[in-house]
Order: structure tokens, then sequence, then C-alpha cells
């Protein structure tokens, strides 16, 4: 039935997301659907979501709502576009979507992936709406078909779902308890990518570090580490990871893993103790700065980027200052601001809030400015050095640039030499050396022209 079909994929959310979309996509591509990139061309329009803050709920309902107007492609098989919904809000409102999205023809959970196929062939030869949102699952599970945006990187997920239940957050509500991906697949995942052509693997887990709990504590995310790194990838990433559980022999790897890329995002959320309390975070302001001074010290060019929740209930101004010179103390590369929103079914969301709306704002205002700042400065030390640059994109600065990550995450736009083009450089990793350096980016030419 998918044969003659297009389909689009719109990704709201963190990389999980993008990882499960990328799945999708695979899914569909091997039962002859062919991915567009644009909603107007698709005839399965489809969405994955995220509902950690209010923005992003409202922002799925205005973007599906307006659907409507889409008229249905020229060519088309079908008489009409099929609307579908899945990830974190699919699977919070199951099927009471269809009340307040009347649009909507299929929801699905994040554990449901792959029944994604069926329901779309009911919703189109029955012509009802169709949902299907399973609890959870007691194994990990990831072997569905997937159409990578990038042929040389790829996401790994090590573990699901999340037991940490940080008062203002609904993922483990949503993502269910924590499940470890047995080591042995990792490995193997990690040595399929290698032989693929994979350049820069990325391991996903709402909290990285708490790897392997469920498997009576052994192996441990540095285990991981090890044989990823082992595979000879060239380049290593992951994220989260809760400051709570990350361990010297992690912070070690730093040191010792050639291919583990200095970076390494750690959220904070906030630098008072009291509200870190309140926030049910378990670790307290202190040792998070033993954390930075102690990653420093084995891998002093280490990139720092965090997330802070500005104006979480009950912060005072006193907590709010401690947080902003944290910001300013760690120097971090890149900072993940927002403001609090409230989530229904979350302890936060029972806790008195009467900090006014507009000191929140100010608050947070206060603090970009100086995670700007903090960038600028960050970049200046770049400034003349010779940095690798994973080539992943044209420039968005000009047609006879492209672009591409140095190790510490910035992006790094360069010339492509004359008689060269895009292709001849995308997934490639090519040294350029760093003659400009902005806020939110470098620039660099190619070391030997090349
Ligand atoms: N309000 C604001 N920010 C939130 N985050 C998670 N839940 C909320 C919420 N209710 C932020 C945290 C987390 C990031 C992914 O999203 O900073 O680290
Ligand atoms: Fe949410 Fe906390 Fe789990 Fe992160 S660690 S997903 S913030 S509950």
């Amino acid at each position: 039935m998918f044969e003659n079909a297009t389909f689009c994929v719109t990704t709201f959310g963190c990389q999980m997301n993008k990882h499960d979309s990328e799945r999708i996509a695979g899914l569909l591509e091997s039962l002859g659907a062919s991915p567009v990139e644009t909603v107007e061309e698709a005839d399965f329009a489809i969405y994955m979501t995220c509902c950690v803050r209010e923005r992003a709920d409202e922002r799925l309902m205005g973007t599906v709502r307006s659907m409507k107007n889409i008229p249905v492609r020229p060519g088309s098989p079908y008489c009409k576009r099929y609307v579908a919904i899945g990830g974190c809000i699919g699977q919070r409102d199951g099927d009471g979507l269809f009340g307040k999205l009347p649009n909507v023809d299929v929801v699905f959970g994040t554990h449901n992936m792959e029944d994604l196929p069926p329901l779309l062939q009911e919703a189109v030869e029955e012509g009802r709406q169709r949902a299907r949102i399973a609890d959870g699952r007691a194994e990990f599970h990831d072997e569905l078909p997937e159409d990578r945006e990038h042929p040389w990187a790829a996401w790994l997920p090590i573990t699901v779902g999340c037991n940490n239940f940080c008062t203002y957050c609904v993922v483990p509500y949503v993502r269910g308890r924590e499940i470890s991906r047995p080591i042995e697949e990792i490995e193997q995942a990690a040595r399929e990518y290698v032989a693929q052509g994979v350049k820069e693997i990325t391991l996903l887990g709402q909290n990285v570090n708490s790897y392997g709990r469920d498997l009576y504590g052994r192996p441990r995310f540095a285990d991981v580490l090890d044989v990823v790194s082992a595979s000879g990838v060239d380049r290593i990433r992951f994220a989260t990871s809760h400051p709570k559980d990350l361990t010297d022999e992690v912070i070690e790897r730093f040191g010792t893993l050639g291919n583990l890329m200095p970076a390494l995002h750690l959220p904070v959320q906030s630098a008072s103790n009291r509200v870190l309390e309140a926030m049910h975070r378990s670790y307290t302001v202190e040792h998070y700065r033993e954390l930075v001074a102690k990653l420093r010290a084995v891998r002093p060019d280490i990139a720092l980027s965090t997330d802070i929740i500005v104006g979480f209930p009950g912060e005072t101004e006193q907590d709010f200052r401690a947080t902003y010179d944290l910001v300013k103390e760690v120097g971090y590369n890149q900072v993940f601001t927002f403001i609090y929103s409230k989530r229904a079914g979350t302890p936060a969301a029972e806790m008195e809030d009467d900090t006014p709306r507009e000191v929140i704002q100010e608050r947070f205002d206060c603090l970009v400015d100086l995670v700007q700042e903090s960038a600028y400065d960050r970049n200046q030390t770049e400034m003349g050095k010779v940095l690798p640059v994973l080539i992943d994109a044209p420039s968005k600065r000009g047609e006879d640039l492209m672009m591409g990550k140095a190790p510490r995450n910035q992006t790094v736009h360069v010339p492509i030499p004359a008689g060269c083009s895009l292709e001849d450089y995308l997934g490639r990793i090519v040294d350029a050396r760093i003659e400009e350096s902005r806020r939110w980016y470098l620039r660099g030419v190619l070391v030997d022209g090349r």
C-alpha cells in the first residue's frame, strides 16, 4: 500500500526523537514509501513530538491545526493527507489527542514505532482514527531499519527511559523506567557503523551515566565508552549526563580515549542548593564544581555545556545570583537556558510559585546576555589553532563556503577550494586554521588548501 506514497517526518525535541525519526523514515522506506522534504508534498505527515516544555505542546497544536489548509498533493493516490503523531505527546495523550486535534488520523507511543505502518494502513482502509500506546518495555529494542540524515554520523541509544524523577520533568512519566541496552549489542552496532563509514557516533540516553544500573551494576558507562572507542570510530560524543552519576572512571576516559571528543554536556539546572534539593537533583553545587575541576584537570581544553532552568517555583533573587555566578565562573561554551514550564502531573506543578513573570523574564534575559559573552570569550581561545572539522553541510554564510563541527562542537565555516564541490568534502574530516571567531561560529581556511 505504501509503494506510491510519500511521507514527511517532522521532529520536535531531543536527539532521541531525531534518532526515532530516522528509524520511522527507514521503516516506511523499507515498505516502498518515499521521503519528501515538505508536508505539502507528503501523503503522510508524521510528527515526532516533545512535551518537556509547554511551548513544544503549543507548537505542535498550531502546526497540526494549520495543516487542514494545505491541499492534498497533486498525484496523490489518496483523497486526503494522513497525519500521525508519535513521540512524547503521542505517548502522554494517546487517543485523547483526537479530541484536541480532530484532523489527526494516527497516534502512536514511544514504544510503538513498528506499529505505525499497520496503523496508517488501517486508517486509510477503514477510514477511522487509530491509536496504539504501549506502557513500556522490559527490554531494550532498537532493531528497525534507519534512514540516517547523514551517512557519516549515527545516534546510538544505549539506554531509554529515566529513573530520576526531577520534580519539574515529565520524561520519566512518558519515556518510562530506564532500560540499558546489552553492551554486546552496542559494540556490534558501533562496529557495523564503522564498517559503513560512520565517522561520528553519539551515544544517547536520558542519563547515560547510569548505564548498567539495571544490569546489576556491571558493565558500566565507562565500559561502554571503552568498547565504542575500540570500534575505531573517529569521534565519540554522548548525551545526556547527570552530574550525580558522573563517575571518576568516566572522567578519566576524557584523558585516555583519543576518539572521545573533548566536549561534555553537564546540566546543572541551578546553582542554589536549596533549589537543587527542591528539584530533586541529588547533588550540591559544591559537588558540581568538583566535577568541573576534575574534568579540567584531566582534559584542560574540554568544552562544557549545560542546561539552566530559570524561575523554578520559589527561586529567589539570591538563588538566581548563585546560578548566574556559577555560569560566569565555569565559562561554558554553550548554555541552554529555559524558563520553568509547569508540567501537569509533576511534583513541581504543586509547588507554590509566586515570582512574577516579569521578574523571571528579567533573570532569563540577564543570563542570556552572560551566556553570549561567555560563548564569545571561549571561541576567542580558538583563534589561530588548527582544528579538525567534520564537514556536514553547505554553509549558510556564503555559496563558496561549507561548514562542519570541530571537536569542541563549534560550527566552523571554511571555503570550498576552487575546482571542488561540497560533495567532495561531505563526511570528511579536514584541518582548518581558525582565522575569525564569533559568538556562535568560527571561520577558518583549509590547511594546505585541501
Ligand atoms: N521547564 C523548563 N525546563 C525544563 N527542562 C525539563 N523540564 C523542564 C520544565 N518543566 C529542561 C531541563 C532539561 C532540559 C532537557 O529541559 O533543563 O535538562
Ligand atoms: Fe528529566 Fe531529570 Fe530524567 Fe533528565 S534526569 S530526563 S531532567 S527526570
